[in-house]
């Protein structure tokens, strides 16, 4: 058998930090630098070899951090440029890499760019930000440029007295979007938001919402038009025809590559979201010499309407296992790479999404199905805080003020203002918010069963989830049984069997099965048989393979040779 060697960022297992909630090392309730310093061990314990930190820069944390006021600078609540460096130093001395989050497609309207473009039309910066005049309707009414929504509700423009015109706010009104028609703002961007850290020594990038630098003008190459309405009770409505996979995305991207990424040894991964499987290969194939990888969303919206994951309908299991093969299913025959990846700082926990959490028992034994699924799939795997030990969303009898998110805020307060009193449908959106918010992964990480879960001896800035005593890490190091130490050996057999689980081919056995997900991956001489139990029943199992079959990892101790019970998965080798 010949060992091909693969590049690192291909092998690796990245952990994603999320600041504000990660560890607080201060008293001040926000997590920090040197709470994260402290917690490396624990990161490399569980098998993982890269940190991705989500923002840590200067900003005013309008959107905890997508919004950033320099570049060059830390947020002072999670500590200084010290910390930072200290930071990178300590990652590289324990073998680790550090991959931070680059946010380009808008800055923070607190940014100093931002600042001189709105102050005057013909500030040397007015066209580094998209700005168009006010339409005005037959009345006289003033409207913004076009109909397009913003993710975050409402306009996605936002007026400006100063100059009487809008700048367009595809997120925030306080997330102006970045002009990368403009080669200058591209140049300063390479300067100040990749350049200045590759300096210091970080090992790459993930790149926030990727896809959408390129906006689609209409035929006189200079306005904009209105986006076809698919929500009809409302006047905005989604742009991403106009806003994602744009004309230009794909020369600004090898333009990026050419004059930065590429000359440095880095991983870059790009929040895609949703794409054709053509334009995906535009991204990430290594011939196009783009991005080394992309997060598309398939498997995280299951269930939810893509340009707006409130308006929920669930899914079935065939749904998910659609999903999942559509995200690793793209590079297969090509020389494109993909990723991994159940949770991330946008999404609800995985556990309570897909699994069981009605009793201790399932929602540990669900826990590990899905660590099972996660670490036999194709790609780089990625592991959001909290996961490896199977945190929870937030309990559904918290109030809607507990929820913090921007984005769960403005729908709510849109939601309320064309529905004052109608408490039916105030619990129906609930009950989606209380499964789909971002809010549930943004809940500071449970460490112990001390006050506040360990995260902070002060007044944590959001609330820790209630389950902190039975949930937290110290409860589960060293525990053989815990999520925590399956989610350890599960990444070790990973890293063992790296062509079939890493690099393998990928084919689902049962789509029409809705109770279990069955697939085999398959190397040039192996094959791995996995087969998860997706339902709250016991149901038969009868091999769809030919072959001994060799048990190599489950969640149960002792297998029944002819039943699955409840959230049973089970990895063999094929003999
Ligand atoms: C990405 C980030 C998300 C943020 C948005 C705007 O989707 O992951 O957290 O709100 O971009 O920057
Ligand atoms: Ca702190």
């Amino acid at each position: 058998m010949t060992v091909k060697t693969y590049p690192w960022w291909k092998d690796s297992t990245i952990y994603q930090i999320w600041p504000a909630s990660f560890r607080d090392s201060n008293g001040d309730g926000f997590g920090d630098i040197p709470g994260i310093i402290k917690s490396l061990d624990h990161i490399k314990s569980l098998g993982a070899s890269v940190v991705w930190l989500s923002p840590h820069y200067d900003s005013p944390q309008d959107d905890m951090g997508y919004d950033i006021s320099n570049y060059e600078a830390i947020y002072e609540k999670y500590g200084t440029m010290d910390d930072m460096n200290q930071l990178i130093e300590e990652v590289h001395k324990r073998g680790l890499k550090l991959v931070c989050d680059l946010v380009i497609n808008h800055t923070s309207s607190e940014h100093a760019w931002f600042k001189e473009s709105k102050s005057s039309l013909d500030n040397p910066k007015r066209d580094w930000y998209i700005w168009r005049k006010p339409r005005y309707d037959d009345k006289g009414n003033r409207l913004p440029p076009t109909n397009w929504l913003s993710h975050f509700s409402g306009s996605a423009w936002n007026y400006d007295e100063t100059t009487d015109e809008y700048y367009l706010c595809l997120f925030a009104k306080t997330q102006p979007d970045l002009n990368w028609e403009n080669e200058e703002t591209r140049n300063a961007i390479y300067k100040s938001a990749l350049e200045f850290w590759f300096k210091k020594g970080v090992d790459g990038f993930r790149i926030d919402t990727a896809g959408m630098y390129s906006k689609k003008f209409a035929k006189d190459g200079k306005s904009f038009e209105d986006a076809p309405i698919v929500f009809p009770e409302q006047y905005y409505q989604p742009s991403s025809d106009f806003t994602t996979n744009g004309p230009r995305i794909h020369e600004f991207h090898k333009e990026m590559f050419e004059k930065v990424t590429s000359n440095y040894d880095v991983l870059t991964v790009g929040e895609v979201g949703h794409c054709s499987k053509e334009e995906a290969l535009k991204y990430v194939s290594a011939n196009e010499k783009e991005m080394n990888m992309m997060f598309l969303f398939d498997v995280v919206d299951v269930g939810s309407d893509k340009q707006d994951r409130f308006r929920y309908n669930g899914f079935t299991l065939k749904d998910f296992k659609d999903a999942v093969a559509a995200q690793s299913d793209f590079i297969k025959g090509t020389d494109a790479w993909s990723t991994v990846f159940i949770e991330n700082h946008d999404q609800p926990r995985a556990v309570t999404r897909f699994g069981n959490t009605s009793n201790k028992q399932l929602w540990a034994k669900s826990a590990k199905l899905l660590a099972l699924l996660q670490t036999t799939l194709t790609g780089t795997l990625y592991i959001y805080q909290g996961q490896e030990i199977g945190m929870t969303n937030l309990p559904r009898s918290w109030d809607i003020e507990e929820y913090k998110d921007i984005n769960t805020i403005n729908y709510w307060a849109q939601y309320k203002e064309k529905t004052p009193n109608d408490p039916e449908a105030d619990k129906k959106l609930l009950d989606v918010i209380n499964l789909v918010a971002r809010d549930h992964a943004r809940s500071p990480v449970q460490w112990d069963d001390s006050a506040n879960g360990g995260f902070s001896t002060g007044t944590p800035w959001t609330r820790v989830n209630d389950n902190y005593k039975e949930i937290n890490v110290k409860a589960q190091t060293g525990d053989p049984d815990s999520v925590f130490s399956f989610y350890q050996n599960a990444i070790k057999v990973r890293q063992l069997h790296k062509e079939l689980f890493i690099h393998g081919d990928f084919e689902i056995l049962d789509y029409e099965n809705d109770k279990l997900f069955t697939y085999v991956k398959s190397s040039a001489d192996q094959k791995s048989y996995v087969v998860l139990n997706f339902s709250n029943e016991d149901v038969p199992f009868k091999p769809l393979i030919s072959g001994d079959l060799k048990l190599i990892n489950s969640n149960v101790k002792d297998v029944n040779e002819n039943t699955l019970t409840p959230y049973e998965g089970r990895v063999y080798l094929v003999e």
